[in-house]
């Protein structure tokens, strides 16, 4: 069993900043999800009220991660294409954290970052593409669903740029970003190099994820070194090991904590600086609420569309049968489910205003093979 010399006496941040800034930790891998992009003003998935799934599973889709699901997106890819038009890259600024990973490269004790983020936010704040392994996929390609020919960026963003579903050119059929849907493999780079990563790894840094979703939930517990946690709730087998450092809160205010104790803090700030010209979003403009308002209105409005379909369905189906009272109380269903859709868009608008993102970890996670 290989031996780390980390402080195991009293396992904590100084710990971990003594391992850090003593040049001992050489080799450090970075596992994160949706946590470390949510002070850019993407929402995640899973936090209670301003999670995606919470607002998503009412807006009339038949349940929160079907956004994700590729028979789903067969049939319906508006509620995809909805989605992507506010995650696409360029829109937002790297956090902190993004540039932390920056500052782990330059020091040249970054081995590798494992990200289930699509938003690319760790190239944009300057680490190498080839530091990142992005386990859930990204944007960055884009294939047809059926015959799998290749579209490019450019023709992918002018049917985007229309509101049109991009359509393959050979075949017909759907075309979508390489972003990993449940039931789809993860790429194959991610397998390539998990064990070497693995193996190498002196210290692992856990950030902003729920590990809810197979094969990335189970990378932590795969490892042998010393381990640290930065989320708003403990996750995973963290603090079984004696050695486990858990930083609770913000990842942002545990890792400027961490690199005040390292005495890195002026290098982090001078590279987030940098990272400010990267997002097009105007500064004055609250991110977090505008990008979350427009992903909401954007959903809301197919809540409104699928309504219709829903009603218009059921008059077909009602005027067979002939029973006109039940017409008006599936019709009145229907724009119940729209109204519960804008409260759901207002009832965000306050929560975003209120900054009011509970740490309690979300009941409606779900653990689902992704493999
Ligand atoms: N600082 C620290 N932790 C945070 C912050 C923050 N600023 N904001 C949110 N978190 C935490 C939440 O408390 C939660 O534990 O980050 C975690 C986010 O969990 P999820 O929303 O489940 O996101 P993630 O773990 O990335 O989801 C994994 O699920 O649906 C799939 O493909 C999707 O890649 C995604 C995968």
């Amino acid at each position: 069993m290989k031996q780390f010399k980390f402080p195991t006496s009293k396992p904590d941040l100084t710990a971990v900043a003594q391992y850090l800034s003593t040049g001992t930790a050489k080799s450090i891998v970075v596992m994160v999800g949706a946590g470390i992009s949510t002070a850019a003003g993407i929402p995640d998935f899973r936090s209670p009220k301003t999670g995606l799934y919470h607002n998503l599973s009412r807006l009339n889709l038949p349940y929160a991660e079907a956004v994700f699901d590729i028979d789903y997106f067969r049939r319906k890819p508006e509620a995809f294409y909805m989605l992507a038009q506010e995650l696409y890259p360029g829109k937002f600024r790297p956090t902190m954290f993004h540039s932390f990973l920056k500052l782990l490269e330059d020091r040249g004790v970054l081995r590798r970052v494992y990200t289930q983020n699509i938003d690319t936010l760790e190239e944009i704040a300057g680490v190498s593409p080839e530091k990142v392994v992005y386990a859930h996929g990204s944007f960055a390609t884009n294939h047809c669903i059926d015959c799998h020919k290749e579209m490019s960026k450019v023709d992918i963003e002018a049917f985007m740029k229309k509101d049109d579903i991009p359509k393959c050119s050979r075949c017909g059929g759907y075309v979508k970003p390489d972003i990993v849907f449940f039931g789809e493999n993860l790429p194959a780079r991610f397998f390539k190099l998990l064990p070497g990563d693995l193996d190498a790894a002196d210290l692992v840094i856990v950030a902003g994820t729920s590990l809810q979703v197979h094969p990335f939930a189970s990378l932590p517990s795969q490892v042998s070194c010393p381990r640290v946690l930065f989320n708003l709730e403990s996750v995973g087998d963290f603090g079984r090991r004696k050695t486990d450092v858990i930083k609770l809160g913000p990842c942002d205010e545990g890792i400027e904590q961490l690199v005040e104790l390292c005495k890195w803090d002026k290098q982090l700030k001078d590279l987030w600086t940098k990272t400010a010209k990267t997002a097009n979003v105007a500064e004055e403009e609250d991110a977090a609420s505008a990008s979350q308002k427009k992903i909401l209105k954007a959903l809301a409005t197919t809540a409104a569309a699928n309504a219709e379909d829903a009603s218009a369905s059921k008059e077909e189906s009602s005027a067979e049968e002939g029973s006109e009272e039940e017409d008006e109380s599936l019709a009145q269903d229907d724009l119940d489910e729209v109204q519960q859709a804008i409260e759901a868009f207002n009832e965000l608008e306050i929560a975003v205003a209120s900054e009011d993102a509970t740490a309690s970890k979300s009941e409606s996670a779900v653990e689902k093979a992704k493999v």
